[in-house]
């Protein structure tokens, strides 16, 4: 993941609360920044970092992130509010796996449920599925408090428009009263129920995507397994983790207080003294080697790895899959040492 000085080409309100920031890429950096829908970018701002997916289409050469102010946040205050057309931010490549694979000439359905900002990959997932998939059929179940505040409204309309027959947009508003009831509240099990009982056949799915709060992602993504979607059909991304590292380590730790471990990143390798206290990117970094990392929390995978000698303890995740554990790969933030030396490639992934 590398950091690039880039200009913000536009800053568009979407709703009280939320912008399109869209920034200008110049054209030596279009390789670098190239990505696939339901990536994100991370900012750096005065040593704060924050991811914010992508909602562009990729095959539009543009690069947009929307913005929803949180409480209390300083930094989405300030893109909000405060940045304009014209400033300079720190922007890293695109990075992340949410999304789901392409399958141009396959007939299939895709479900999709948002909350608030958790629109924005999935709004760049439902571009790019409708320009490249003429047989698809996208259900998109999106929640927000009030009509007010749905973030990418005219845009999402504009894709009703332009597809009609594709996709099937569903906007749900939990402080907002309705004609139909079915999209009053918040999307959870009983509206599950309700969505699969009249507006989807779950048969007929072949695989969904969650993006919102936590909670709501835990709860949905388990409605839709138990509704019978294989779990490698489910896809989900959560913002913020629901504990430390240290949470998740296991209590009765094996291992030895420093371990021995040679790491190669790009191109450069190097030795250093991992202590069973770090996990390996804040040993790295005090190390002084400029470990790859956004959340520190075993969601975004910026620091995968693969490990090529040795035994570490990792913790939970939502990253990785069965074949990436076998083929080696780990997540730098969340590994703690269990054997007296190991070897760890940045590179080979
Ligand atoms: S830094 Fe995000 S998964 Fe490790």
């Amino acid at each position: 993941m590398d950091f690039h000085a880039l200009k913000v080409a536009l800053v568009k309100n979407l709703t009280k609360d939320s912008v399109q920031i869209t920034f200008d890429v110049p054209e030596e950096l279009k390789s670098e920044f190239q990505f696939t829908s339901g990536q994100y970018i991370t900012l750096d701002i005065n040593g704060t970092r924050r991811d914010y997916s992508l909602c562009s289409n990729p095959l539009e050469d543009e690069w947009s992130i929307g913005v929803k102010a949180v409480k209390g946040g300083n930094i989405s205050k300030y893109l909000t509010q405060d940045l304009k057309t014209g400033d300079v931010l720190n922007v890293s490549t695109p990075n992340g796996r949410f999304g789901i694979p392409s399958k141009p000439n396959e007939k299939r359905t895709l479900l999709a449920f948002a909350a608030g900002s958790g629109i924005t990959p999935i709004l760049s997932v439902i571009r790019y599925t409708l320009q490249t998939e003429e047989w698809v059929n996208i259900y998109l179940f999106y929640s927000n408090k009030n009509p007010e505040k749905v973030m990418f409204k005219e845009e999402l309309k504009a894709l009703q428009k332009l597809y009609p027959n594709n996709f099937h947009l569903h906007l749900f508003y939990s402080q907002h009263q309705l004609e139909d009831w079915l999209f009053e509240g918040r999307l959870d099990e009983h509206k599950f129920e309700l969505i699969l009982n009249q507006l989807v056949d779950i048969n007929e799915v072949d695989e969904a995507m969650v993006c919102g709060p936590n909670e709501m992602i835990k709860v949905i993504a388990n409605e839709i397994f138990k509704a019978g979607i294989p779990k490698k059909h489910i896809h989900f991304e959560l913002f913020t983790p629901d504990y430390t590292p240290l949470d998740i380590l296991p209590e009765e730790m094996d291992s030895p207080d420093d371990v021995q471990v040679t790491v190669e990143l790009e191109g450069e390798v190097s030795e250093l003294v991992w202590n069973r206290e770090k996990n390996l990117i804040d040993a790295m970094l005090d190390a002084g080697i400029e470990a790859p990392y956004s959340c520190k929390g075993g969601i975004c995978s910026s620091c995968m790895c693969k490990l090529e000698e040795g035994e570490v303890h990792l913790g939970d995740n939502f990253v990785l899959t069965d074949s990436d554990r076998e083929e080696g790969l780990i997540l730098a933030c969340i590994s703690r040492p269990k054997s007296a030396s190991i070897k760890i490639n940045f590179d080979d992934i």
